[in-house]
């Protein structure tokens, strides 16, 4: 059994050692390369195929795999939105996925950065650094009196209302597709215009689905309380940027933390020092001390990286062996 694992970072390789000593059946050839149709051909004669990039696994990608008989490939990652899901079932190439590696990785780090929001301690940190220790005027505000609205409720979103409600906080979600424990605890508004109006804080956890296409906008601002604070630490595209920095031009929206950004393929994960960024947005946002962005660092903790290789291995080798894996992507 043979699987040739693409964009192997230096991060990975811990885990993939592991992964190989308890594996001695599959023969493992890792590259750093991403999988791109040329790249693609690499795959000659392996039974199977792991990656992880962000870039799209385009159609032509996919033709290359198939020409290949290379039926099985498996994402390190939870995010299947930047798959040719046509191609996918044309050719029929089986895809998994990791839905769940570390939910608390996430939802962490969505907690951590509002709290430094709710604290100013990026306008405390640059006074500190020039040796200003007086306390005004950032008065900071406590987790517990918000109304935190958490959007999404799913693995990691449902992590991130228990350690908001650790902190005390009141919290309300909304979920098309709403979970019975916390839809028994009476946590879910009825929508999210509900949910828009009496959170403090709108946190998003949602997938990058078409549907949720900059779900948060100029319209749906509007419907925010004054003062709002805006996470995002699921995808991108659920935010317009340009409207987001209007909220923030407004002071409608008082802070925002974004992890991910609707056009961070190829800016985040990169080095840009002494570069000036092709994006005069994320510029914007970076020069705002009430804005904390961060480079989709998210998910990258020890736990997650292991776990997104350890699941993907077990599953693209249980493809081989013929058998569907738990984690198997399911499209619609
Ligand atoms: C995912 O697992 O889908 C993530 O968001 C992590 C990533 C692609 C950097």
């Amino acid at each position: 059994m043979k699987i040739m694992f693409y964009a192997l970072r230096e991060d990975e390789k811990p885990a993939l050692a592991e992964w190989e000593a308890a594996n001695k059946d599959v023969e493992v050839v890792a590259t750093d390369e991403l999988l791109t149709p040329e790249t693609a051909k690499l795959a000659a004669g392996f039974d199977g195929v792991v990656t992880f990039q962000q870039l799209p696994y385009t159609r032509e990608t996919l033709q290359v795999l198939a020409d290949l008989d290379v039926k099985n490939l498996s994402l390190r990652n939870v995010g299947i939105d930047n798959i040719d899901v046509d191609a996918v079932n044309e050719f029929g190439i089986k895809v998994s996925h990791v839905p769940s590696y570390s939910p608390n990785a996430i939802a962490e780090h969505s907690v951590i950065q509002l709290t430094r929001l709710l604290r100013r301690t990026p306008e405390y940190d640059k006074k500190i650094a020039q040796r200003d220790l007086r306390w005004a005027p950032e008065i900071g505000k406590e987790l517990r009196m918000q109304t935190v609205g958490v959007i999404g409720t799913g693995n990691i979103g449902r992590v991130a209302i228990n350690i908001f409600k650790g902190f005390g906080a009141k919290v309300i979600a909304f979920d098309p597709y709403p979970n019975a424990e916390l839809a028994a605890e009476g946590i879910y508004v009825d929508s999210l215009d509900e949910l828009f109006a009496q959170a403090d804080v709108v946190t998003l956890h949602a997938p990058g689905l078409p549907a949720n296409d900059h779900m948060i906008n100029a319209e749906t601002i509007a419907k925010m309380k004054d003062g709002v604070f805006v996470v995002n630490v699921s995808r991108g595209n659920l935010i317009d940027t340009d409207a987001l920095i209007a909220g923030l031009d407004s002071g409608k929206i008082a802070g925002a933390a974004i992890d991910v950004y609707e056009d961070e393929v190829g800016l985040f994960n990169a080095d840009w020092r002494g570069k000036v960024f092709p994006d005069a947005r994320i510029e914007n946002l970076l020069n705002r001390d009430n804005v904390l962005v961060s480079p989709h660092t998210a998910f990258y903790t020890e736990t997650a990286v292991g776990q997104m290789v350890k699941i993907a291995m077990d599953a693209n080798k249980t493809f081989i062996m013929g058998q569907v894996p738990d984690v198997v992507a399911k499209f619609n």
